[in-house]
């Protein structure tokens, strides 16, 4: 099939497929980013040898065409993402939640942080985030002492403390390169070179993250639409992902994850991203140029 002989979307069609694409992971795709829903329609298709998108709709909802939906959903995903994306927003998780955190865990000798980056593309965010608790924990520990003597050499989090950070995707080609951790010079610039030497790995041209960090991180596929997501966090962050969803969607999000929370836990937003209007159950938390929310506890 040549590009003249492109089938023509109808709009029955695509209404069919942005109804099954919704369905499946909340991705709502609004006039201003129908031509790139056509675009990757188009190019599946094509892939798949079909000559209709009617077709090609009959297979995504077949028992046949189940890889096939998944291969779709990863191409309509935007995975752009970095390393230390916000900074303001970083200063606050990194000064004051962790404090706050380890604070409140310390009295009540709950020794275990749970963190998951939820929609973590290609790896730079939970990463970032193993980076900065690691930082964290050590400069707590500087002005409080260890209840265990410290032993050497001094693991990134320091004993009894356990930090697990779960990753997670709709997407299992970004899950693959985030596993890898290994990362090139121009998707470096916002590292300094104290995180450079600390937590990476010199690999020829490029830089590898640390096996010690690596362990502090566990890559998961999760589909945020779906109702079983990870309990028991923290903190969560959802950048730049719920900003693809539409209200209604985001709502039914932000209700699921007040409920992956602890209580007091805190669930971060992407800059262009607010929970205002969606919910009364988190309170914001601001701090110069950063945002958080906290899991509002109802007292009864
Ligand atoms: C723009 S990236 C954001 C990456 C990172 N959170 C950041 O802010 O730098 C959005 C990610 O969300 C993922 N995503 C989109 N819809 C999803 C869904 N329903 N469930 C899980 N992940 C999803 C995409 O695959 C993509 O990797």
């Amino acid at each position: 099939m040549n590009a003249s002989e492109a089938p023509a979307l109808t709009d029955a069609e695509l209404k069919l497929l942005q109804a099954l694409i919704y369905q499946e992971c909340g991705m709502h795709f609004d006039e201003r980013r129908t031509s790139f829903l056509q675009d990757r329609l188009l190019r599946r298709l094509k892939e798949c040898g079909l000559d209709s998108f009617y077709g090609y709709y009959r297979l995504l909802i077949s028992q046949q065409g189940k890889q096939e939906l998944a291969q779709l959903l990863e191409n309509l995903t935007v995975n752009e993402t970095s390393f230390f994306r916000n900074k303001a927003q970083l200063d606050l998780f990194q000064s004051d939640v962790l404090e706050d955190l380890l604070q409140r865990k310390q009295e009540r000798r709950d020794y275990s942080l749970r963190i998951w980056s939820a929609g973590c593309s290609t790896g730079q965010e939970p990463y970032t985030l193993a980076m900065l608790v690691a930082d964290g924990l050590a400069y707590y520990y500087l002005r409080n002492p260890l209840p265990c003597p410290s032993v050497l050499p001094k693991p990134l989090v320091p004993q009894p403390w356990r930090l697990e950070i779960l990753a997670s995707d709709i997407s299992y080609s970004v899950l693959r390169t985030a596993q890898e951790g290994s990362y090139g010079e121009h998707q470096m610039s916002a590292v300094d070179y104290g995180f450079r030497l600390r937590y990476f790995d010199k690999v020829g041209a490029r830089y590898v993250i640390k096996k010690s960090v690596k362990e502090l991180v566990h890559f998961d596929f999760h589909n945020l639409k779906t109702e079983y997501l990870p309990q028991r966090n923290d903190v969560i962050f959802c950048r730049n992902v719920m900003m693809y969803f539409d209200e209604a969607e985001q709502k039914r999000l932000v209700e699921k994850f007040y409920r992956c929370l602890n209580p007091h836990g805190y669930l971060f937003v992407g800059h262009a991203e607010s929970l205002l209007g969606l919910t009364s159950k988190f309170q914001m938390v601001h701090r110069n140029a950063g945002t958080a929310y906290q899991r509002v506890e109802v007292t009864v």
